[in-house]
């Protein structure tokens, strides 16, 4: 088989210069012969990790549905499988190397069945060359910096039947116009900035990802506002960090005034994720406490509760910085609900340090988080460091600070009770589809009995009951 290669090169990827990044307006189109390719083709997208790549998803539907293709729900009918990959641990690495040996079965059945890779795995130099030597039935791989290649690069794999690799280890550019297919009309996520310039020593995020740049306010506003004209209650702002937008086109601080513009398009809802600690202003805190369809819910990853370890992480705070900025949001933002994340077991992390994360989490008695045990990531300086932390030692420390992430999900579900509160509605619940589910502002699953139909409307729900993870309420309107 000939192949067509532009492989990836991480040492590429971590270069960052002082070029401003090009916002692509007219870079995406499908040729007329590309058009054609999907009629008659069905296709099936599974999309791994965090909502910048579940928007990346949505925009590959997108394309795909431009080109004719129909999407399915189960693998073993598609003429087309792509993975949309996510390379942050390595157990969600293994996820999807696990899941390309199961798919293969498929391949074997249907030779003229596209098997294709992307996202940020695919970023890797390392996982290219997997793929290569082990599994020769993938047809195509491409990254994240070339969505909207996928019209070209899927005809000329199906064409030709070469094996096509094109990835780009680039800071990256802004591209606008290309299509999405979004699932909910109700809610949305909006894109403002791309790429990561944290390097946190752990992450491979700016490496897969490219540099911080954001889009124009005014693109962002007017994807606004054709959602609210279409229908739309809710948008989610996205970036690694969005306290960090603009900066790179219009100087600091910009992401309080873009809140506030977004804000005042009067949908009724807006949240944003992730802020990092560093960088959230006063006049942010300011921005979220005015403006009511700002949500009252802050995801503010802490990482650590250790002062050495977060200077090791390369986090650019304190612990009692962080607690500061949490006392202060706590205080300005009335029944305002609060996650984050945390890794246990970062190389040499002591038993003592590991409990300095559990006092914080304590202190901040957090509404919800997700914790992960540290996992060397190639390429990054914390993948070098020597650790003398065993593996079972990370896992049951895991467990412990899971523990406490449980207790305080409940006993802040608990205040809920009795209240009454506004929930958007998404539909049947997964599990029981006699019951409802929806969001409060603060971001609490909700499951009630509907007394009218009410689907992506903003309804009130007396809250009755807390658990863990959800609450049951009875609808009062
Ligand atoms: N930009 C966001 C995080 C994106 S990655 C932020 O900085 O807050 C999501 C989470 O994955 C991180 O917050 C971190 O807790 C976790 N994570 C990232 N790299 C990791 C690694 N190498 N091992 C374990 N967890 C990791
Ligand atoms: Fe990764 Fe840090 Fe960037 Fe978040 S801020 S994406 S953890 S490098
Ligand atoms: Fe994963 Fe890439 Fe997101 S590594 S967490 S999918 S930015």
């Amino acid at each position: 088989m000939k192949e067509i290669f532009t492989l990836p090169n991480l040492k590429e990827a971590q270069k960052r210069t002082h070029t401003d990044a090009k916002i692509e307006r007219s870079l995406f189109h499908i040729s007329e012969e590309a058009k054609r390719l999907g009629i008659g083709r069905k296709y099936f997208l599974r999309t791994y990790g965090c909502q910048a790549n579940e928007r990346d998803g949505q925009t590959i539907r997108g394309i795909l549905e431009e080109m004719g293709y129909l999407p399915v729900m189960e693998a073993d009918t598609a003429d087309l499988i792509i993975l949309n990959t996510c390379a942050v641990r390595k157990n969600a690495e293994d996820k999807v190397f696990g899941e390309i040996g199961q798919l293969k079965r498929f391949k074997l059945k249907n030779p003229d069945l596209m098997f294709v890779v992307c996202g940020c795995m695919t970023q890797e130099e390392e996982v290219v060359q997997t793929i290569l030597l082990k599994h020769p039935h993938i047809d195509l791989i491409f990254g994240t910096h070339n969505i909207h290649r996928l019209p070209d690069l899927l005809y000329q794999a199906t064409l030709t039947r070469e094996r096509v690799i094109e990835v780009y280890s680039q800071e990256g550019d802004v591209i606008e116009n290309l299509p999405v297919r979004r699932d909910n009309s109700a809610k949305a996520w909006v894109n403002i900035m791309y790429g990561c310039d944290k390097f946190c020593t752990y992450c491979i995020v700016p490496y897969t990802r490219g540099k911080e740049r954001s889009r124009t306010r005014e693109d962002i506003l007017e994807e606004i506002s054709t959602l609210i004209q279409d229908g739309c209650q809710e948008v989610t702002l996205l970036g690694q960090n969005v306290n960090a937008y603009g900066k790179d086109l219009y100087g600091e601080n910009c992401f309080a005034d873009l809140l506030r513009s977004v804000s005042e398009t009067g949908i009724a809802r807006i949240r944003f994720t992730t802020s990092h600690p560093w960088d959230f202003t006063d006049e942010l805190i300011d921005v979220i406490a005015q403006y009511p369809n700002v949500m009252p819910y802050v995801h503010l990853p802490v990482q650590s509760g250790n002062a050495e370890i977060l200077r090791i992480m390369g986090r650019r705070y304190t612990p009692e910085d962080y607690m500061t900025l949490f006392n202060k949001l706590r205080a300005r933002i009335p029944g305002a609900a609060f996650s984050t994340d945390i890794i246990v077991g970062f190389p040499n992390e002591t038993e003592a340090q590991f409990e300095d994360t559990l006092r914080l989490f304590q202190e901040c008695k957090f509404d919800g988080a997700f914790t992960f045990v540290y996992s060397p990531r190639e390429g990054t300086p914390a993948a070098n460091m020597v650790d003398n932390v065993p593996l079972e030692e990370k896992r049951s420390r895991l467990q412990i600070l899971n523990k406490k992430v449980a207790q305080y999900a409940l006993e802040n579900n608990l205040r809920m009770v009795d209240k009454i509160v506004n929930v958007l509605v998404d539909g049947p619940s997964k599990k029981n589809s006699d019951v409802y589910s929806g969001y409060t502002e603060n971001n609490k699953l909700v499951n009630f009995k509907p007394i009218r139909e009410c689907i992506n409307e903003i309804v009130q729900v007396r809250i009755t009951k807390a658990k863990t993870w959800t609450l049951d309420g009875e609808q009062v309107e």
